[in-house]
């Protein structure tokens, strides 16, 4: 591979790239022996949070189930309320250390989800860490509004809580996130204990409206429909997935909304019904990986680790799962004429890890095998 400027000048044999001219002044960087990928595109994450959720952790394991520690003020609202009181220092470090061990799993690429703010003021700090994190350390961010993560407490107490925060999110929220650039996509937890298939449309077309792209959480606890307002809208992606039903695959099958799995949370949760990978595959629909770091689901930053239970428990072949976690995930965040293969003309993201053959990299579970990490031509990440 021949690198100019930070993209893809060349690809192909040693010979092949070694003879033309452009390479005799390159720097050499000799990677033989070890196994090189397209960075992993991590297309949905939950970056910013002020603290883990260890506490609920027991709890579940105690036998409490998601929704029941939702229901006591954990969850969501338990982030939420860490986060509010939280300094924008204090957000950034921790974002900052995640975002370097992001890198050292391969991956060069997030996606970043607001939704744990709520209100105008935390939402915003949100996004905006986003972006000032895009720009002071190496790893690609693309930020997705989700105010509408869940209907916070204050709105809670009120009749139509519900609608009033919905309210504050379209005429208010929306358009100053919009104005001041701070997202590309727009985003709904659309669930049982979260906003119905109704009140999402209402939020993704408002978004829509405002010329950020939808991508929507669907089917994960319970099935709304989510699925079927996705291929409506045109969605980016549609995440989870674990409840969907034969006419949600089909839909995804026909349509150009990636179907982005999450395995990390059914681990994490404990739970035993994974979505349905190979029925989504074969039907013809375009599925990604990624992790969903977040406290409460899914903390945790490696996609490799992703790769391992998408092939033990989704059945997907380690090919699957690596096409699945670079070129789908660019797919799924737009990308995917500038990240997420090795191709001519595209970024020089590219990990290379120490292993013998590629299907080794999920074989060899919950240990990292990275030990080269680029950026745009640059390294970001070296093992010892
Ligand atoms: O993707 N499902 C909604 N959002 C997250 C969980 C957020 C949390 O529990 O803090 C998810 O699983
Ligand atoms: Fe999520």
């Amino acid at each position: 591979m021949l690198i100019r400027d930070g993209f893809i000048a060349a690809v192909g044999t040693r010979a092949k790239v070694e003879a033309l001219r452009e390479s005799r002044k390159a720097e050499k960087i000799d990677l033989g022996g070890c196994v090189v990928l397209p960075g992993f595109v991590d297309s949905h994450t939950h970056l910013i949070h002020a603290a883990s959720r260890a506490e609920e952790y027991e709890l579940k394991i105690a036998g409490a189930s998601y929704e029941e520690i939702a229901r006591k003020d954990g969850g969501i609202l338990n982030s939420v309320k860490k986060l509010r009181t939280a300094t924008e220092n204090a957000l950034k470090t921790r974002a900052t250390a995640a975002l370097a061990r992001f890198a050292a799993y391969g991956t060069t690429t997030i996606e970043a989800k607001s939704g744990y703010g709520l209100d105008v003021a935390s939402e915003l700090k949100i996004l905006k860490l986003h972006q000032s994190l895009g720009a002071e350390q190496p790893v690609e961010i693309a930020s997705t509004f989700l105010g509408a993560h869940v209907v916070p407490a204050e709105y809670r107490a009120k009749s139509d809580g519900a609608e009033r925060y919905i309210e504050l999110l379209t005429e208010k929220l929306l358009p100053q996130v919009v104005a001041a650039g701070l997202a590309e996509f727009c985003d709904v937890f659309c669930d049982r204990g979260a906003f119905t298939r109704d009140q999402s449309r209402c939020v993704l077309q408002a978004g829509m409206d405002l010329g950020l792209m939808p991508r929507i959480h669907a089917e994960q606890l319970s099935r709304t429909g989510a699925t079927q307002l996705a291929v409506e809208l045109g969605a980016a992606s549609c995440d989870h997935l674990e409840q969907v039903n034969a006419t949600d695959i089909r839909a995804l099958g026909k349509s150009e909304t990636v179907a982005t799995l999450l395995p990390g949370c059914d681990f994490h949760l404990g739970l035993k019904k994974y979505a349905p990978a190979r029925a989504l595959i074969d039907a013809g629909a375009i599925v990604a990986l990624a992790t969903d770091y977040n406290p409460g689901t899914s903390p945790t930053v490696s996609m490799p680790m992703i790769l391992s239970l998408a092939c033990t428990q989704l059945r997907m072949t380690p090919a699957e799962a690596i096409a699945a976690a670079t070129i789908n995930g660019a797919y799924a965040l737009r990308r995917e004429n500038k990240i997420g293969s090795l191709d001519v003309g595209k970024q020089a993201d590219f990990a290379a890890f120490d292993v013998a053959d590629y299907r080794e990299i999920p074989y060899y579970f919950g240990v990292n095998t990275c030990v080269l990490t680029f950026k745009r031509g640059r390294v970001i990440h070296a093992s010892e």
